[in-house]
Parts: structure tokens; C-alpha cells; sequence
């Protein structure tokens, strides 16, 4: 119940202005309570469950990227969680059903995936990295950005078992409010390799213009965990890893070492950024 403001000593300009106030705004709201209590409205109780549009959500997680070169960054960062030390990324304009269509290759030799992983691979908000704290990936989101396409095919291996899933028209069947389903073969594989290679056919309505040679790898190198400026803190542990790239105006893959690559005169200079930092800090320590 709201109390009114009270009238007693205050000056009489103010109490006017109170007069005035209460008539206004409290007694309405007095009377309409009063009305309520008169009729005995029964109060009910109810439990709301908040609905979520799953074909929307897919769509704005599709579209979740401020530059479609994003999907390098969202590759990388997985082929790195799965331990890939072999990273392929191959951008082609390829004749599909007659049409010219942009397709995206991505491959790894890393630990591949079991019917569990490629769950997560296409399901929204489910990720097998969450509890480790060793890797990139936590949401359980970045696969969907490959759903940004007209057709998506996972092909994995792993303890023996091969998996090759097929998801159709994605992007089309999701606007039409519909959760696309994955078609998935399971068979026997020789090898004991393990790994994946996931192919993207016609992403982001094959709008390829920016996926240029050029502009890859400078994305690689300054937007993704390949670029990491590790090794020049004395961290050697992916020392060895590679990535062959081949952008679309490239007919052979260029093959980049991991961490990234400083020009000569920066070298110079990030050599004195490191030693002066750390001589501060001995400094600092040294001081207190
Ligand atoms: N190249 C890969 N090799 C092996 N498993 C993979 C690969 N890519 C994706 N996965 C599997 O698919 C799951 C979903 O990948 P996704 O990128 O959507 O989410 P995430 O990496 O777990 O988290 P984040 O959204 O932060 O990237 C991963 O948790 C992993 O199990
Ligand atoms: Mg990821």
C-alpha cells in the first residue's frame, strides 16, 4: 500500500502542492485497490516455462560473426582443441548441380569425433570442451557458424569408427522454421588415423569475394589461435604445429609455421618490448 506523503509541517506553498499530488495520483490508485478487495478476485499462481525458438536461435548463432573470415578463427580454434598438429583449409569454386558454388575444406588430424562429439558438432549449446579447462572452446557454439550454408558434411574418424554425416540445406530449412536433420553412416575404417574434415558448400550464400589468399592469412595470422604470439614468451609446445592454406585465387597450398610472423624490425623490437618488461618486473619485485 503506498502511504501518502505527509501534510503536517511542511510550508504552505509545499502543501498545496501535496493537496494536489494526493488527489492526483494516490486516491485513484487507492480507490482501484479498494475495488479489488470489494470484488474478491482470486489470486492465482501459474509457473511460466520460457519458451525458446530453436530455429531462430540457430539462426542468430549462424549469423553470430562480424566477418565471415570468422569461420577460420572457429575451425582453428577446434582443430587445436581436438590436438590437430596437421590443419588444412582450402577455399575452391567448384561446379555443384550445374552451379558454381563456393566450397570450404577443413581438415585436421586431430582426435576426430565419436557419435558423442559429433552430437555437439551439430547441436546448439553442447560442447565436449566445457570441462577442460586446457581448451578454446566452451559455448558450444562455433560449428553453427558452418550452418550458415547450403550444405554441411562432417567426415571423422576415431577407435576404428568412421563417421560421415550430411546435413542438407541448413540455412534454407532453418528460415523455414524447421531443425535440419543429419544423416549419419557409420562404418569400420582400417586406418588408425583419426581426424576430420568438414566441407561447406556454398556458405554464407556464396559471398566469396573476401576469401582471397591474402586476406586469409593475415586473418590467420592476427585473428586466430595459429597467430598466438606465444613462442616469443618461451612457449615451444605447438612449435611444431602447421597450417596449409589455400586461398581462392591460389592453386598450391602455402604451408605457415605456427605463432605469428613479425618482420625483422619487429623482431628487434619485440626482443627490447620483452626484456625491458621483464627487467622491470625483476625491478618491481626486486623493490618491494
Ligand atoms: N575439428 C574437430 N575435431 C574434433 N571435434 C570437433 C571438431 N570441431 C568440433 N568438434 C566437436 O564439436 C563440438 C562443438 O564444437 P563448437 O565449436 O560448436 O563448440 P565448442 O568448441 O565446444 O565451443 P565454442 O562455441 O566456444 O567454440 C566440440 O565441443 C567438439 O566436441
Ligand atoms: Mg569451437
Amino acid at each position: 500500500m503506498l502511504s501518502a506523503p505527509r501534510l503536517s509541517s511542511t510550508r504552505p506553498q509545499r502543501r498545496k502542492r501535496l493537496v494536489r499530488y494526493n488527489a492526483r495520483f494516490l486516491a485513484p490508485i487507492q480507490t482501484a485497490e479498494f475495488a479489488l478487495a470489494a470484488q474478491e478476485v482470486p489470486l492465482s499462481e501459474f509457473i511460466l516455462i520460457p519458451p525458446v525458438d530453436e530455429a531462430q536461435e540457430f539462426i542468430e548463432i549462424a549469423n553470430d560473426f562480424a566477418n565471415p573470415l570468422d569461420l577460420v578463427r572457429e575451425a582453428i580454434s577446434n582443430a587445436f582443441d581436438a590436438h590437430a598438429t596437421d590443419i588444412r583449409l582450402a577455399f575452391d569454386v567448384e561446379t555443384v548441380a550445374g552451379e558454381a558454388t563456393f566450397v570450404i575444406r577443413l581438415t585436421d588430424n586431430g582426435d576426430g569425433m565419436n557419435r558423442i562429439g559429433l552430437q555437439s558438432f551439430f547441436g546448439l549449446g553442447n560442447s565436449t570442451r566445457r570441462t577442460d579447462r586446457t581448451t578454446i572452446g566452451e559455448k558450444g557454439h562455433g560449428t553453427k557458424v558452418y550452418f550458415n550454408a547450403k550444405k554441411l558434411v562432417a567426415e571423422t574418424q576415431r577407435d576404428g569408427i568412421r563417421l560421415i554425416a550430411i546435413l542438407d540445406a541448413p540455412f534454407s530449412k532453418l528460415h523455414d522454421r524447421k531443425i535440419p536433420e543429419v544423416l549419419v553412416r557409420e562404418e569400420p575404417c582400417e586406418t588408425a588415423a583419426t581426424g576430420t574434415t568438414i566441407t561447406i558448400y556454398g556458405y554464407n550464400n556464396n559471398r566469396r569475394d573476401r576469401f582471397t589468399h591474402g586476406r586469409l592469412k593475415d586473418h590467420v595470422l592476427w585473428f586466430t589461435k595459429f597467430g598466438s604470439i606465444e613462442r616469443q614468451f618461451g612457449l615451444e609446445t605447438l612449435l611444431g604445429v602447421k597450417l596449409h592454406l589455400k586461398g581462392l585465387d591460389r592453386d598450391e597450398f602455402e604451408i605457415l609455421d605456427f605463432g605469428h610472423q613479425f618482420p625483422s624490425e619487429s623482431k628487434m623490437s619485440m626482443r627490447f618490448l620483452i626484456s625491458t618488461s621483464y627487467r622491470h618486473r625483476i625491478t618491481t619485485v626486486a623493490a618491494s
